[in-house]
């Protein structure tokens, strides 16, 4: 919530709307190239059809039907209160902890749905990770505990613990500024830092999609750029699905970016295209409003 949609990289207001709508398209148009989604041989990907979510009797969110190829990134915007976070957590079953919650739809994992009966919720949150907006390391553990937290957990059975840490903590962007200070309680470091032991800790569980709500809105930017950089290299071996209120870090990650509103009743998926095109040519008059700042 708290990242300015309207800055450019150097910080300066932008003079018009239109400036800023077509400088977040050129942006996402660099990115293109960077990545070739999807052209991994990761599964089938994630794929929401007709989800619905309610808290008690308010309807939260109606009939959003999604598909998150895997290997791809999925930015997903819209005003605060228009179900984004309530969205994600359908998708690896966070939502029915919620007192009151229900859900209707389907969600499949590599073409299964992960609420089929008998399905057991917690291989799906192996699956499909979770990184929230405000860090949660365990500070009281080391830095190496953190990491392998999930995997002692979920009694999972690892060859070899210090390669996967190394692994782990490589690919989340941390390693060398912790290689030599692995039992050190994690509460010592930096919220940046701590960020990116989070993403590390949901990597050791080698988990398919990672849903990431609002990662960076509690970081300065430089930690924010750090880890929109994990994101870069983690989405060639996972599928990755982005919260975010910024929308030059939408243009910057994502391959795809999807518009969620609230028009007085639930939250619904207005249009989901290319990044690019979002930002450039959005289908729909109330996309192309938000991502050039009229509203939200
Ligand atoms: N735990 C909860 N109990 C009851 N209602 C909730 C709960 N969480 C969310 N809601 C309601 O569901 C709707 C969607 O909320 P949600 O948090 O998904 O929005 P959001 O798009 O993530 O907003 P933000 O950008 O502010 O994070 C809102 O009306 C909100 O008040
Ligand atoms: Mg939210």
């Amino acid at each position: 919530m708290s990242e300015n949609q309207n800055q450019n990289p150097e910080g300066e207001e932008m003079t018009t709307q239109a400036a800023a709508s077509s400088s977040l398209a050129s942006i996402s148009s660099e990115n293109l190239g960077k990545r070739a989604p999807g052209t991994k041989p990761l599964g089938a990907g994630l794929e929401a059809r007709g989800v619905h979510a309610w808290f008690g009797k308010h309807h939260a969110l109606a009939n959003v039907s999604l598909d998150f190829s895997a290997g791809t990134v999925t930015a997903l915007i819209g005003p605060s209160g228009c179900g984004k976070s309530t969205f994600i957590r359908t998708l690896n079953r966070m939502h029915e902890f919620i007192p009151s919650a229900a859900m209707a739809g389907e969600v499949l994992l590599d073409g299964k749905d992960v609420y089929a009966a008998g399905t057991d919720v917690t291989k799906i949150r192996l699956q499909i990770g979770m990184v929230f907006q405000k860090p949660n390391p365990f500070p009281s553990m080391t830095i190496g505990e953190n990491v392998l937290s999930g995997i002692k957990l979920a009694q999972l059975k690892v060859e070899n613990k210090d390669d996967l840490l190394e692994e782990c903590l490589v690919r989340a962007g941390l390693w060398k500024e912790v290689k030599d200070r692995l039992g050190a309680h994690a509460g010592g470091l930096s919220g940046g830092q701590q960020q990116r032991l989070c993403i590390a800790r949901s990597l050791a569980v080698k988990p398919k999609v990672l849903l990431m709500d609002e990662p960076c809105s509690a970081l300065d930017p430089g930690s924010t750029l750090r880890i929109e950089d994990t994101i870069n290299e983690l989405s060639s071996s996972m599928t990755i699905i982005i919260v975010t209120h910024n929308m030059q870090q939408a243009a910057r990650v994502s391959d795809y970016t999807a518009f969620f509103l609230s028009e007085g009743g639930p939250g619904q998926m207005i249009e989901v295209a290319p990044t690019s095109e979002i930002f450039s040519r959005p289908r729909d008059k109330r996309t192309e409003n938000y991502v050039s700042g009229r509203f939200g």
